[in-house]
């Protein structure tokens, strides 16, 4: 499938937020960009705690960000794994709260670089949500 220009920019604009990740102990960078409705985009980047468990993913930085900016209609997040060989698709947390906050058919796409892009939705790599009655958007 043929990705359109509107995503390939907005996994440009994750690749570009990659290169400013917090990632001192793991040096693995990833950066995130949310597409809003409206067109505007609103990044995000993994950032670490010399006390590991308390790093934070791109994904979820990117969520938390734009909420806290009154922001919520999501139509596409872009994560870009310039340090990796292959595509890496969103950790089980940040899976959980991509879908708190985005719809179930909004797109995903994740690769390591502009050549092996994954377009995907958040139902497919999400299903069985858990806890999804408890949802505002199940
Ligand atoms: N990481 C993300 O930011 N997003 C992912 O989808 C995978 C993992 C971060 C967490 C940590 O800072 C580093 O990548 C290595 O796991």
């Amino acid at each position: 499938m043929e990705i359109s220009r509107e995503y390939l920019n907005l996994f440009e604009e994750a690749a570009k937020a990659a290169q400013t990740a917090y990632c001192p102990y793991s040096n693995f960078h990833v950066g995130a960009a949310l597409l809003l409705d409206d067109g505007s985009v609103i990044t995000g980047i993994n950032i670490e705690n010399r006390s590991y468990g308390l790093s934070n993913c791109a994904e979820r930085t990117a969520l938390f960000k734009a909420i806290s900016m009154g922001k919520k209609d999501f139509k596409a997040i872009a994560i870009a794994t310039p340090d990796a060989n292959y595509p890496v698709g969103p950790c089980g947390a940040c899976r959980q709260v991509i879908s708190e906050f985005m719809d179930k058919k909004a797109v995903v796409l994740f690769g390591s670089e502009k050549q092996n892009i994954v377009y995907t939705t958040v139902e497919e790599i999400y299903p069985f949500d858990s806890l999804h009655e408890l949802g505002k958007n199940n």
